[in-house]
């Protein structure tokens, strides 16, 4: 599918925006009350309302066979996942990833599927009247002994996050204490987004998409997605060359790269489905852009306003909740963070910069022994890396159903007891305090969480 949305007058957002009413929550703020403009699911403001609405629709647009879906697959589109509260937002779609660990170290167990399972299959298809099966990935995996589930999580906000330098990232990390201090999780570039002039192709930039933070961007994660959970192949232009890292079907349980299934294509559009390269002469004149429905899906969720918070008067229970979060005894905020002069978006990306915003997260990984998933990011990777997850963002955590990142549990005590990952992790304090509350104490705390 392509709908003709260009991104190139995004410059025009560039100038400096603040907005008012997104107050510092510090603990030392006098301010008992915030004020968000925003409903959960509003374009952030100055976002250029047609193009925003071709993009929500290009998001929630389902596709089919035809259009190159599959061969093996999670779902027919981004909005069937992300949908809670608002299209964009979290769901209750739990995927599945395994692996196993191989002479100590991370082992994917690529050759059978992993680490990501693909739920579904296109199965029977015909195309030039032959009639083709793509097959259907192996349940559960031969070998596979770790098995971690991974729920859908929301994308309100994370145009800002994207806009963030490397180094907001570093100094977060310098501010925490050394027990619980995050690390930026490096990863490779695969595919830039072309309104950022510091990324390239090869270059490297903080993670800090997904659960482990293992994705560097916004226009990276959606042409993943579009791969990974729907099928899609797409090919972009990067500074005048074609990319094509994300070009290659996956084929259930990894049948070898360029082979036929049963003489077959991969589905029911052979080669590749959106060759925006190849249908622009190679990216001829310079061209650096992304194929259209990518670069819908980017501008989508670029311009998704944060979720909005809920006003707290003060001496109520989430006021106190408040203060217990961000106390020396619990240090919720020691990685939930808030601070005022870090969350300030740049126009890197397109989007308006000066928006102050508040994730409550550091997007940084921590270790989190016993409580983490135990999936890795690459084969070989150590076992001590396996056990790194994202500070999850808790702003709108109150429009959420399920929580961490196996979707294990409804209710935000569990998760927060969950933290304890034993004598390596970094969250287990955090959980041995909480437990040491009162139950009215820890009740204030929950509140104050249900604000958010
Ligand atoms: C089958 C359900 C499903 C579909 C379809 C899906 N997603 Fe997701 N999405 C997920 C899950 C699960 C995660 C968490 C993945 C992880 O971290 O391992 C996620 C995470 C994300 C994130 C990261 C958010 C964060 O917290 O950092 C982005 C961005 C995203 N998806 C974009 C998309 C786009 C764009 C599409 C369509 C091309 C899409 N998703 C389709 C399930 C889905
Ligand atoms: C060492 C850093 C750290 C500290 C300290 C910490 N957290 Fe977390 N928190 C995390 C990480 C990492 C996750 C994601 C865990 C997972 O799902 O694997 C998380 C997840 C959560 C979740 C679930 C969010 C979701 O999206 O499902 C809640 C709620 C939460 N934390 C609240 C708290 C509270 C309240 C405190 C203080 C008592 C606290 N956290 C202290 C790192 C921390």
């Amino acid at each position: 599918m392509t709908r003709q949305v260009r991104l190139a007058s995004l410059a025009a957002f560039g100038a400096a925006l603040a907005i008012g009413g997104l107050s510092c929550m510090g603990s030392d703020e006098p301010e008992t009350t915030t004020e968000v403009g925003a409903l959960l699911g509003d374009a952030l403001p100055g976002t250029n309302g047609t193009q925003f609405a071709a993009a929500r629709a290009n998001f929630i647009a389902t596709e089919s066979n035809p259009d190159g879906f599959g061969p093996i697959f999670n779902e027919h589109a981004c909005g069937n996942c992300h949908q809670n509260g608002s299209v964009g937002g979290a769901g209750q779609q739990i995927e599945q990833r395994y692996g196993t660990i191989t002479n100590g170290t991370f082992n994917s167990l690529a050759s059978t599927g992993g680490s990501l399972r693909q739920l579904f299959s296109i199965g029977g298809f015909n195309v030039g009247g032959l009639n083709c099966n793509s097959g259907t990935d192996n349940n559960p995996a031969a070998g596979a002994t770790l098995f971690a589930g991974r729920l859908t999580t929301p994308t309100f906000g994370l145009g800002l996050v994207d806009s963030l330098p490397d180094s907001a990232f570093s100094t977060l990390a310098g501010r925490e204490p050394t027990g619980i201090r995050g690390t930026p999780r490096l990863v490779p570039i695969a595919l830039p987004n072309p309104f950022d002039s510091s990324q390239h192709v090869g270059g490297q930039r903080v993670g800090r998409f997904g659960w482990k933070a293992n994705v560097p961007s916004l226009a990276q994660f959606a042409a993943d997605a579009y791969l990974n959970e729907m099928g899609i192949t797409t090919t972009h232009c990067s500074a005048g060359s074609p990319n094509t890292a994300f070009a290659t079907e996956n084929r259930a349980n990894h049948a070898p790269t360029n082979a036929l299934i049963n003489g077959c294509p991969d589905d029911q559009k052979p080669g590749v489905d959106d060759d925006f390269a190849g249908e622009h002469n190679n990216c001829s004149g310079g061209l650096n852009q992304l194929q259209d429905d990518v670069a819908n899906f980017l501008f989508f969720m670029a311009h998704l306003a944060p979720p909005p918070q809920v006003a707290i008067t003060a001496g109520s229970s989430q006021d106190r909740g408040r203060t217990l979060f961000n106390s020396s005894t619990l240090m919720c905020s020691g990685c939930h963070r808030s601070d005022s002069d870090v969350f300030v978006s740049t126009s890197a990306g397109g989007i308006p910069a000066g928006i102050h915003f508040q994730p409550f997260s550091d997007f940084l990984v921590h270790d989190m022994g016993t409580a983490a998933d135990q999936i890795g990011l690459n084969d070989g990777d150590s076992v001590a890396s396996t056990r790194l997850m994202r500070t999850a963002p808790l702003w709108g955590l109150r429009s959420r159903n399920l929580k961490f990142h196996d979707g294990r549990t409804t209710d935000i005590a569990t998760a927060i007891r969950d933290h304890n990952g034993g004598s390596l992790g970094q969250g287990t304090a955090a959980a041995n305090a909480f437990n040491a509350l009162s139950s009215s104490q820890q009740s204030d705390l929950v509140n104050y969480l249900n604000t958010l």
